[in-house]
């Protein structure tokens, strides 16, 4: 990651280049088939405490980016106030987890699938009902979760802005966790706060932060290595460099054509930059291989956050 960190951004585009065409061509090759019962799919849940630094765009391009490498993604859409990752798929999901929580419908139905392949489900309001749901949803709601196990290499979770209840909960019950910011003081003070609050919870969580919209490579240098050195010197909370992604206008002309960037300019700056962060920090191993509790996990995790055996 240090490494990555040093290399010139120009450089990071060209070495990009050389190999975009086997990562784009490439795949499913080298995927196992799965023993019966082996939880394989990786939960990350994204977050970032300041809104608008650019999560959402990244769920979808890195979900794109995976799914182009032959991986089976999932999107969940668990953005409360301003649930728009389908505006960025440019697809437009009719039912939400509320249909399936009150088991007007399967959660298989709510699935919409996006560019590339990307299945996506829609939280909408459901999502402020999950963590007070009656011990009959919450019985609904595991069984249908623990059916998209056997359909997913990778489930990622786009949270909200804010560190609510809601969105800590998805960051503690995940495999992995990514926190977005900005070089903005605002955004890095509220990455720290969500840093703390989800150390102080899950001291062993496996978190990465992720430097969005940076200028330049020391720049985000800068920023990642301060970010580490303050979460271990004042929380003893070991924190990974995921990487950076350039200030880049394609992005924003991406957002306004309702294609996702990685299809809509696939060899702008920020694009290659995320196909590489993808290629990197989630390694092109076949999940399994990492330490993943899948989806199974997750939901157990969620269900032990918020009591619902007990509700
Ligand atoms: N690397 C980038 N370069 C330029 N613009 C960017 C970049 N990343 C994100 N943006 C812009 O930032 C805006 C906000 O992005 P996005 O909606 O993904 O943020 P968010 O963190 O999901 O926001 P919210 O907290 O409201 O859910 C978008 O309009 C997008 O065009
Ligand atoms: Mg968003």
């Amino acid at each position: 990651m240090t490494e990555q960190i040093v290399k010139p951004i120009d450089s990071i585009v060209a070495e990009s280049k050389k190999s975009i065409q086997p990562f784009l061509f490439k795949r499913l090759e080298g995927r196992r088939p799965k023993l019966p019962g082996k939880k394989t799919a990786r939960v990350i849940t994204v977050a970032s405490g300041k809104g608008g630094v650019g999560k959402t765009n990244l769920v979808a391009n890195m979900a794109i980016c995976l799914a182009q490498a032959g991986r089976r993604v999932i999107v969940l859409d668990a953005d409360l106030g301003l649930a728009n990752i389908d505006v960025i798929f440019g697809v437009r999901p009719k039912k939400n987890i509320t249909e399936v929580i009150n088991g007007s419908c399967t959660l298989e139905e709510i699935i919409v699938t996006g560019p590339s392949g990307v299945q996506i489900i829609a939280g909408g309001s459901g999502i402020s009902e999950l963590a007070q749901l009656n011990p009959e949803a919450s019985k609904i709601l595991f069984r249908e979760m623990k059916l998209l196990e056997d359909k997913a290499d990778y489930f990622l979770i786009d949270t909200g802005a804010g560190i609510s209840q809601n969105v800590i909960s998805f960051c503690l019950a995940a495999d992995q966790i990514v926190v977005v910011t900005t070089p903005e003081p605002t955004a890095l003070a509220d990455a720290y706060g969500l840093i703390k609050v989800v150390s102080q919870q899950r001291n062993d969580a496996n978190l990465w932060v992720l430097v969005n919209r940076v200028e330049s490579q020391e720049e985000a240098g800068f920023i990642l290595n301060r970010l580490q050195t303050v979460a271990w010197d004042f929380l003893k909370f070991r924190v990974q460099q995921m990487g950076f992604v350039p200030q880049d206008k394609y992005m924003y002309l991406s957002v306004r054509q309702q294609t996702p960037l990685m299809l809509f300019s696939p060899m702008s700056p920020a694009a290659l930059q995320i196909r590489y962060i993808v290629s990197n920090a989630f390694n092109e191993q076949a999940p399994e291989e990492l330490e993943s509790k899948g989806i199974d996990g997750f939901i157990e995790r969620l269900s032990q956050l918020w009591n619902w055996d007990k509700a």
